[in-house]
């Protein structure tokens, strides 16, 4: 999901610790120390908002908890535009594709019928709820502050700026996110899909993460970026712990303002009762031995012009409503696949956060992660193969990506790496 600023993040580093500092100092002062208690209010209050009250709450293994809310009790419908919104319960369209999910036999897609989030072994929501992973108070805490939880952090780029070869070298070295992706551009797009294999990066630092998503970006790098995003990330910021989970992210103006992850703002319109966003993926898979993959796509309904996602061969998780957005009311202009890690740059060394399953595109099946069945959704509605793929990685040395194709995989690509190492020090 997105990447940043590396001076924003010492940036927000800094302002976390001055926070802790204000926290601590007001706590030792005094008993009447106003700060605390007007913080501890104020991510109370937050939390109410976010955790709306259940019909019925599953415990998971992993120590979420997943509340089953009623359909037009979610999130989403504290947005103003969304009061009087009659949810659809199934988009008008569903794109063709070229690839018959089922056709390459993964352990995964065998499976995938009953494919599991790791919650499930203790229950599922009934039908008119939707689960989703309650917020806690730690959670919230974990962030620079109440009001950017759940959010990228300000400035900061999620999706890589492609740069011309001929850019200043400085400039791409700009931001302390790193990214090895696969991209098309320059027709208008309406969707895209990709089969990812799933991993358990390592990471080093808990103000880092490692993900590996698709980018459907409409509008140029400025401040008016348009983006959907969704794919598996481990983000122990964010969720507290090293799972890999599924996430989804949306924003209207290059991660300021708008948007968040999941749903931890008002945006995304969730109508599936099976799957909730932010809950662990399992299992994952393991250097050579049993591999795992998800299916992800992503389309517009262009009767009404809501983005619509799909998880699994058949689980249509819901919409972002058209008028979140500006460029991609319309269509998108820019489809990404890959990974991105942030560089903190620890110790001041590279990060030794994986991107992938932490192994170089060199190393093949089993071993690097990969992209596979990589396709758009054109102006007709079909999935076809994407044309002229290009790919973009800040440090080759850190993490690369390594395209193909063959008959069975389509486009695919193998991408990642170790980050820190002898050639990326
Ligand atoms: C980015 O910085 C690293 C080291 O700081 C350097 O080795 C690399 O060449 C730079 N990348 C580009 C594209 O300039
Ligand atoms: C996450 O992994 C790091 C090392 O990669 C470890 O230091 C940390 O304790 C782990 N955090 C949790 C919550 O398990």
């Amino acid at each position: 999901m997105a990447p940043a600023h590396f001076s924003t993040t010492q940036l927000r580093l800094a302002s976390k610790g001055v926070f802790l500092l204000v926290f601590v100092i007001s706590l030792l002062s005094c008993a009447a120390a106003r700060q605390p208690q007007t913080q501890k209010l104020k991510v109370h209050k937050h939390l109410k908002r976010l955790n709306k009250t259940p019909v019925k709450t599953i415990q998971s293994p992993d120590g979420d908890m997943i509340d089953c809310v009623h359909i037009s009790k979610q999130p989403a419908f504290d947005h103003p535009f969304l009061k009087d919104h009659k949810i659809q319960m199934r988009p008008n369209y569903h794109p063709e594709g070229l690839y018959d999910d089922n056709k390459v036999k993964t352990e995964s897609n065998e499976r995938d019928s009953t494919l599991k989030q790791l919650w499930h072994v203790n229950g599922m929501c009934p039908e008119d709820t939707i689960p989703i992973r309650r917020t806690k108070e730690e959670d919230v805490l974990r962030a620079s502050s109440v009001k950017r939880y759940g959010k990228k952090k300000y400035k900061s780029t999620a999706a890589p700026r492609i740069m011309p070869k001929s850019a200043d070298p400085d400039l791409v070295n700009e931001s302390g996110h790193q990214h090895a992706i696969a991209y098309v551009e320059g027709d208008k797009y309406n969707g895209a899909k990709a089969t990812m294999n799933v991993w358990e990066p390592k990471i080093q630092q808990p103000n880092e993460f490692s993900l590996s998503q698709i980018w459907i970006l409409g509008g140029s790098f400025g401040e008016d970026l348009n983006s959907i995003e969704a794919g598996w990330q481990v983000s122990p910021d964010l969720y507290g712990d090293n799972n890999t989970r599924l996430f989804t992210y949306w924003t209207s103006d290059a991660y300021q303002a708008t948007g968040c992850y999941n749903l931890l703002c008002s945006g995304f319109i969730q109508i599936n009762n099976n799957i909730a966003m932010g809950a662990s993926i399992s299992p994952v898979s393991a250097y050579r031995n049993s591999q795992y993959d998800i299916n992800i796509l992503v389309w517009k309904d262009q009767k009404e012009g809501n983005w619509w996602m799909q998880f699994g061969n058949g689980y249509v998780l819901g919409y972002w409503p058209s008028f979140l957005f500006s460029y991609l009311a319309d269509s998108a202009s820019m489809i990404e696949w890959g990974g991105e890690v942030v560089n903190s740059e620890p110790d001041g060394q590279h990060t030794s956060t994986q991107m992938g399953s932490g192994r170089f595109p060199e190393e093949g099946f089993g071993k690097s992660s990969y992209f596979r069945n990589i396709q758009v959704v054109d102006r007709e509605n079909n999935l076809k193969s994407p044309k002229d793929i290009g790919t973009f990685t800040e440090q080759s040395n850190c993490y690369d990506v390594q395209t193909g194709s063959n008959s069975d995989w389509g486009h695919y690509f193998y991408y990642g790496g170790p980050g820190r190492n002898p050639n990326c020090p």
